[in-house]
């Protein structure tokens, strides 16, 4: 039987976190082998916040090291680069003509993006959710594994695809946000001031690429408080915050004494922080480590790249194909 496709596009901008590894890349790992995978890095996307490319390909690379040093398998999945499937920009193209500027003028994330860099307010930033509906319908896939904050363009992306059908004839289906229901990790920074993937602050987010010392450092600074006075008390967010931390990369028993603790009003912190400092760092450590030697394997990098390219591109043309003959693009 054939399995069901699945798009997620990862912008290579900034490192990799802790965050990022429970709320998406883990979940990516868990569906390569019942689903037709297709993973790639934003890389166009990228040029919408960040034209400066002098660090471009060391990110590509690094967190295509990252990903597969968290598991994901490119023999598995196509793992691919953005640009290296040229049927995206023509798909974009047609996707163009459909997309009205009232509605791209009114995506949150455009209005997020026209406030912070108003001095770079770009066609590219307006059509993004254009360019990320042609990453998935070149695939033609069903489901798209994003968080919340890419619901909208979800709902934007059917609304192109429903658009292109109603007007050219049936080609895509209707892709769907993916639910992992209680499988969705929500990781907060270290201050206690929402997700760590929102964090702006370093000290505060727990990357993939830490040092031991540097994790241990960071969690031994995470906010905490004067502890609990009355057995079996609701735990602020913060400290709840480290007990998930803990759930993941801890032992049950562990997790059980400091709960323990925590219900009988005399946890100690100090200690806590240190055990989970030490289970974060055995757990990051390896990841790291992976990663980094990946990454400086520029042949085997070069290798997955090519042979992701070429999976990607298989099934783009395809549909590019029942694309240019519904337009009406083709002529010979
Ligand atoms: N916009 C997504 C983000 O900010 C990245 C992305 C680009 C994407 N193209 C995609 C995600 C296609 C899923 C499918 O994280």
């Amino acid at each position: 039987m054939k399995k069901e496709i699945v798009v997620s596009g990862i912008r290579p901008t900034g490192l990799l976190h802790l965050g990022n590894y429970f709320g998406a890349i883990r979940n990516y790992v868990r569906m390569q082998d019942e689903y037709d995978c297709y993973f790639f890095v934003a890389n166009w996307h990228s040029l919408t916040t960040h034209p400066d490319t002098k660090e471009l390909k060391e990110n590509v690379h690094r967190v295509l090291a990252e990903n597969i040093a968290c598991g994901l398998d490119p023999e598995k999945v196509a793992l691919y680069v953005q640009s290296d499937v040229p049927e995206i920009a023509e798909l974009y193209l047609y996707l163009n003509m459909l997309s009205y500027t009232g509605e791209l003028e009114r995506t949150t994330t455009f209005k997020d993006k026209v406030r912070l860099q108003p001095q770079n307010v770009n066609a590219g930033l307006l059509t993004y959710p254009v360019l990320q509906a042609a990453d998935i319908l070149i695939q033609r896939a069903l489901y798209v594994p994003v968080g919340k904050d890419q619901e909208q363009h979800l709902e934007m992306t059917r609304n192109f695809a429903d658009r292109f059908n109603y007007r050219y004839g049936e080609v895509f289906p209707l892709p769907k946000a993916f639910n992992f229901n209680s499988e969705l990790i929500k990781i907060m920074s270290l201050d206690g001031a929402g997700k760590m993937s929102k964090s702006e602050n370093q000290m505060v987010t727990l990357y993939l690429a830490d040092e031991d010392d540097l994790i241990r450092k960071k969690i031994m600074k995470a906010k905490t408080d004067a502890g609990p006075t009355e057995s079996n008390s609701v735990k602020p967010d913060y400290i709840e915050n480290l007990f998930t931390m803990m759930r993941l990369v801890s032992t049950a028993d562990t997790v059980e004494k400091f709960e323990t603790d925590y219900n009988n009003c005399n946890v100690r912190y100090g200690d806590l922080k240190k055990q989970l400092a030490e289970d974060m760092a055995r757990f990051i450590a390896p990841v790291r480590e992976k990663a980094a030697a990946i990454q400086n394997d520029k042949a085997y990098l070069s290798k997955i790249i090519k042979q992701g390219a070429d999976k990607a591109r298989a099934g783009a043309v395809e549909t590019l194909s029942l694309v240019r003959k519904a337009v009406g693009m083709n002529y010979s």
